[in-house]
């Protein structure tokens, strides 16, 4: 079926067909086997018709041959001839007959209902490249330029930037549903330590992994692309905004006390289920809270801070972390026992909790001469303080271990009318505290991509090496000061970095080979 209103030529036919029959190829794509699958993935979104389409074709004529029960696919000689005869009479002929109907120009699929916010795309006025302006992450995706990712997403403006990547509104572009796209660049500089293939073999496997996740509170990953020059991955989008804005948008910058109890138990039931999984956080901060349409969370980024880490163990091992991250880090996570990070535990995100909590129900992250939360928020039982300081110990003996045991304590410390009985998650129907309508977008050109890379923001560079030297900043030294800043003006840590440890700017890495 053909996905564009484009024209397709016989010319682009022999070429896709011959570009299908030559990558499949390419062991080191692929190894010995190739998955159909796998080889799917790779291929479908570079070529006009789908896979399946041009893989029936070959298969039929025999310059493929599909074994479906093992799901491999593997080029015939026939197949192999192709790729070596440029132009081969018998192969173009049947071609042109096999999908005469696609290149005499019949109709393409219905476009989408009235009242869709954008058209389906003319692939001659893609641009990629162009990188929208920033839009408020709760207003309607807005037509900024006519940007398609893999004829499949448009691109709409742009919401936020973090330390991996640029995340932007999108829509599928024949569903018409609302994504969100993030367009992995920025860690291409900020880790310039790690190789190119290292970066994108370690995001495609946190992607992967986070995808696995199937859960109500955590944001569901929808698609990937990571053969590209700036690999992206589609996720779904959350309308309700993340818990910074939500905390900004509140008196004092706190939660409503029953809201923040709910918000917690949610993340808390998103974290236990993903521990299950085998899987950790490790980048709990406001950022990555996000919330849908009716108010609840939707968790963000599982994995992704530790896509920087350097792999080998020992007195290098440099945290690159996003903006505020280093504020909600659990020491160890700073300071890995005898170098060996990969070792984290649950007790980690359990940590970045307990800081994440304290923030929601008083608007500021708790320093070592902080209140106990009864004491700095009345309405907060007795009881929960013990459930704080079991979550935030720097001791990992002293903490909490499984987030089942938080869970217990919760529902000792809280009335059960907020939090009704274990094993409940308990969701909103409506969104207690909706954001305020975003201003309406004012016109601006396009921005230039390079422009936008020297403007990214840059994140703190902690080494452990770095953490001795006089030159990182007496807050950040040692693990008790790590998060426990009195001031949340401080909880970003201020981290001097040695200048050769510094992420280079605007350094641009070349796109991988394409398919030979
Ligand atoms: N699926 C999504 N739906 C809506 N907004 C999102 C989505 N994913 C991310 N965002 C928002 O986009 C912005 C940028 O997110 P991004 O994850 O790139 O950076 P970050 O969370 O600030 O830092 P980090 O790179 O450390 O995760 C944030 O404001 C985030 O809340
Ligand atoms: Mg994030």
């Amino acid at each position: 079926m053909r996905r564009t209103g484009s024209p397709l030529t016989h010319e682009v036919l022999v070429e896709e067909a011959r570009f299908i029959l030559k990558t499949l190829q390419r062991r080191d794509l692929f190894g010995a086997d190739v998955k159909l699958t796998e080889a799917e993935r790779v291929l479908d979104s570079s070529i006009s018709l789908s896979f399946a389409d041009y893989c029936s074709f070959l298969n039929k004529f025999g310059y493929l041959r599909i074994e479906p029960n093992a799901g491999l696919v593997e080029v015939t000689e026939g197949g192999a001839r192709i790729i070596e005869v440029l132009d081969d009479a018998e192969f173009n002929a049947r071609l042109s007959r096999h999908f005469a109907r696609e290149l005499s120009g019949a109709p393409t699929p219905p476009p989408p209902p009235p009242g869709r916010p954008l058209p389906r795309p003319e692939m001659a006025s893609v641009t990629e490249g162009t990188v929208p302006r920033v839009a408020h992450s709760r207003g309607p995706v807005e037509r900024v330029v006519d940007d398609v990712l893999d004829r499949r997403y448009r691109r709409g403006a742009m919401v936020g930037q973090g330390t991996v990547g640029t995340v932007f509104r999108g829509q599928h572009v024949s569903l018409g549903r609302d994504m969100a796209i993030k367009e992995v660049r920025s860690v291409f500089q900020f880790a310039s330590y790690l190789r190119r293939d290292e970066i994108v073999r370690r995001l495609r496997q946190t992607v992967e992994t986070h995808a696995r996740l199937v859960h109500p509170n955590i944001v569901q990953i929808l698609d990937q692309n990571s053969e590209r020059e700036y690999p992206y991955f589609v996720m779904e989008f959350a309308v309700g905004g993340n818990l910074r804005e939500r905390l900004s948008a509140e008196k004092e910058g706190r939660l409503p006390l029953s809201q923040a109890i709910r918000v917690l138990t949610q993340i808390c039931y998103a974290l236990d289920y993903a521990h299950g999984q085998d899987v950790l956080h490790v980048g709990l901060k406001p950022e990555n809270v996000l919330f849908d349409g009716q108010g609840n969370v939707k968790l963000a980024d599982f994995g992704f801070a530790r896509i920087t880490d350097r792999a080998e163990p020992g007195s290098q091992t440099p945290v690159l972390v996003g903006g505020n991250a280093v504020g909600y880090m659990a020491p160890e996570r700073l300071q890995p026992v005898g170098g060996d990070e990969t070792a984290l535990t649950p007790a980690a995100d359990i940590y970045a909790l307990g800081l994440l909590f304290y923030e929601m129900i008083t608007g500021k992250l708790p320093g070592r001469r902080s209140p106990l939360p009864s004491q700095a928020r009345k309405d907060v039982p007795s009881a929960f303080d013990d459930v704080f300081d079991r979550m935030t110990r720097d001791e990992l003996e002293e903490r909490y271990k499984s987030v089942s045991e938080v869970l217990d304590g919760i529902y000792k410390a809280f009335p059960g009318k907020e939090v009704f009985s274990k094993g409940t998650i308990l969701m909103w129907a409506e969104d207690p505290s909706p954001l305020p309508a975003p201003p309406a977008p004012a016109e601006a050109p396009p921005v230039e991509v390079e422009e936008v890379v020297e403007e990214l923001p840059e994140p703190e560079l902690v080494a452990e090496e770095a953490l001795e030297e006089e030159a990182v900043h007496p807050e950040m030294r040692g693990r008790s000061l790590v998060a426990r800043s009195d001031d949340s003006e401080e909880k970003t840590g201020e981290i001097a970095v040695p200048e050769d440890l510094r992420p280079t700017k605007g350094k641009r890495k070349g796109p991988p080979p394409p398919p030979r």
